[in-house]
């Protein structure tokens, strides 16, 4: 079984942080912008490591959603990363797994924003695609999100619900 480390962003030293954003620019390609970094920052960070450097990634971290009159404690799962080099060996898989018992036993439910690439291996584990309307709680009030219709998965949603389902407001990407 491929070792995955847990460490609270809180323990991780300049360096580790440093290797993680490296990590990030080289996986999503120069499309990891300074507020996906954020996101991914202030909950658990699950690693792979070879050679002392990180090789795959996955954050959780606690939102509020909203759904159907109910909030809900979100582990909300972000810059899942591996990379170039070292995919398709269940890396992906191993890190996402991680994230998915954190998910279990400290949150009412598992949520993720899929990239394209992300699309296959999310739905080979079991993750659910959230078929109805998203929408986000903006300063303004719930405000609909239909870009992001189509990408948001969620993990262990009980009862399902009829939407729109809300997430908490914050700069850059909201989902
Ligand atoms: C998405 C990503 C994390 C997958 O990492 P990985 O280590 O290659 O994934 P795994 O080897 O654990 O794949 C597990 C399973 O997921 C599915 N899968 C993963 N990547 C896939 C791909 N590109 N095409 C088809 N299926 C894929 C397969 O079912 C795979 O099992 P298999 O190899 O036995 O067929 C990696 O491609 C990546 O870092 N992409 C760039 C960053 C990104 O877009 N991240 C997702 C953000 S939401």
């Amino acid at each position: 079984m491929t070792p995955v480390r847990t460490v609270p962003t809180a323990d991780l030293d300049a360096a580790e942080r440093a290797a993680l954003r490296d990590l990030l620019d080289l996986a999503f390609d120069g499309g990891f912008a300074d507020e996906d970094w954020d996101h991914a920052l202030g909950g658990l960070h699950l690693t792979v490591h070879e050679g002392g450097r990180p090789i795959a990634h996955a954050a959780v971290v606690q939102r509020r959603l909203l759904l159907d009159g109910r909030t809900l404690r979100c582990g909300y799962v972000e810059a899942v990363a591996v990379h170039p080099g070292h995919r398709r060996r269940g890396l992906g898989g191993a890190v996402m797994a991680a994230a998915e018992r954190v998910v279990d036993r400290a949150h009412h439910l598992g949520a993720l924003s899929a990239s394209d690439d992300g699309l296959a291996l999310y739905r080979a584990r079991g993750w659910r695609l959230w078929d109805g309307p998203t929408a986000v709680l903006a300063p303004s009030g719930v405000t609909l999100t239909p870009e992001d219709d189509g990408s948001v998965f969620t993990w262990g949603l009980s009862g399902g619900g009829s939407g729109p389902l809300v997430c908490d407001w914050r700069d850059g990407d909201v989902w």
